[in-house]
């Protein structure tokens, strides 16, 4: 997008107000209702707090209002257009109608995706530390595992490519890679991109790039660079997985999109998704178009609300003794380094102290957290209160 433009959207008359209070609960949120009942506020699932934007609401209002409720399309022609100008205008990334394979949920996605590694016991190169998800679809599709360090390098976290290399074998076929990367929050440059295709050309592996946190960049210096338009040897090993859901908090109304230039993949891809995966819900598909078409100035005005909330979570972190955050490139995830507390169980811990947070065992280091932070803030603040005091009587 040009500079201009995108003044354009800041300079939008509407304010929305992030420091809205919405009660959540009872409301069928899982954030919310795993602490029903107990004085521990949520900061775990990565869904935010944020009331979604209002051309969001509209369109959804307008939709639920005609009341009829029937089969919907698998990727309507609004839902498609919204998404072909979405990723030309973000990304100056060309794609055709066809190359679109709607899903109901990015995680069989990446399920779809390991099927398409070889056969039962080939391999699959999966980074660790990881988004869980990434380890249950190899093993539930029979497929080995190899896990390939992150390296944390100038309080930046990225995949080392020397081990990449060096693990793979003639059993090797894909490579399930995440960007932005969930959890440690890095935006890959384009030239780390292009050493990873190399390297995939070079084996001739299949690359799925998870990039659902993509328009939730952070750090003003980062731009994001879809794997599949690097250039055209990644578009025709690559499956890229997307979808409006994390940006615009309508991950329940479970819509996300796989984008496969290779035929020859998105045939055999688009044939598991309409044999074994849930259809696409009807008002996903209408919150996503309304999000792409309309949603631009809300999107950037959330995302100088997580700028802020960010700086504020590193600030008061690494002021308290014993915690260690290093800063984010993009997501509103923040992954602390809890390791001095020395913590038998890190979840406990802080849920005792009145916080619920994701246990960095489950994304492959236990010696962290990740703690979610598209909420208020006043309910951040909470937060550093209760952390503070937990952490000085331990
Ligand atoms: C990297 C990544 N991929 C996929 C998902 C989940 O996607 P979906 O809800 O569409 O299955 C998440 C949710 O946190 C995620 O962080």
């Amino acid at each position: 997008m040009t500079d201009n433009l995108q003044q354009q959207f800041k300079n939008n008359d509407t304010k929305f107000d992030f420091d809205k209070e919405i009660n959540r609960k009872n409301s069928y949120s899982k954030k919310w209702d795993k602490y029903q009942g107990k004085d521990i506020i949520p900061f775990w699932i990565a869904d935010s707090d944020f009331e979604t934007a209002p051309a969001i609401l509209e369109a959804l209002h307008q939709r639920v209002d005609q009341g009829v409720f029937g089969y919907t399309e698998q990727g309507s022609t609004g839902v498609r257009e919204a998404i072909i100008s979405h990723l030309s205008y973000h990304y100056d990334w060309p794609i055709k109608s066809e190359w679109i394979v709607p899903l109901s949920s990015l995680v069989n996605g990446l399920t779809f995706s390991s099927l398409l590694a070889g056969n039962e016991g080939d391999e699959i190169i999966v980074p660790e530390i990881i988004y869980p998800p990434f380890n249950f679809v190899v093993a539930n599709t029979k497929r080995k595992r190899i896990r390939i360090p992150m390296r944390l390098e100038a309080e930046r976290w990225s995949l080392d490519l020397d081990a990449l290399e060096a693990a793979i074998t003639s059993n090797t076929k894909m490579v399930l890679f995440c960007n932005p990367h969930n959890p440690g929050g890095t935006v890959y440059t384009e030239q780390e991109l292009l050493n990873l295709q190399r390297i995939c050309k070079k084996h001739d592996l299949l690359i799925c790039s998870d990039e659902i946190h993509c328009d939730l960049i952070l750090d003003e210096d980062k731009k994001h660079h879809p794997f599949g338009n690097l250039n055209k040897d990644a578009a025709n090993r690559s499956i890229t997985l997307m979808a409006a859901s994390k940006t615009y908090n309508v991950a329940g109304l479970s819509f996300g999109f796989a984008i496969i230039p290779n035929e020859e993949i998105r045939k055999k891809f688009a044939k598991d998704v309409l044999e074994k995966a849930p259809e696409v819900n009807l008002l996903g598909q209408v919150a996503t178009e309304a999000a792409f078409k309309h949603g631009e100035s809300w999107r950037l005005q959330q995302i100088d609300y997580l700028r802020d909330n960010h700086d504020y979570l590193l600030r008061e972190i690494n002021a308290i003794p014993g915690l260690k955050m290093f800063p984010l490139e993009a997501t509103y995830l923040a992954w602390i380094d809890v390791s001095v507390l020395a913590l038998d169980n890190a979840e406990s811990f802080f849920e005792n102290a009145g916080i619920g947070i994701s246990a960095g065992v489950y994304f492959g280091d236990k010696n962290f957290i990740r703690l979610n932070f598209a909420c208020r803030r006043s309910l951040l603040e909470e937060a550093i209160k209760r952390i503070k005091k937990a952490v000085s009587e331990l």
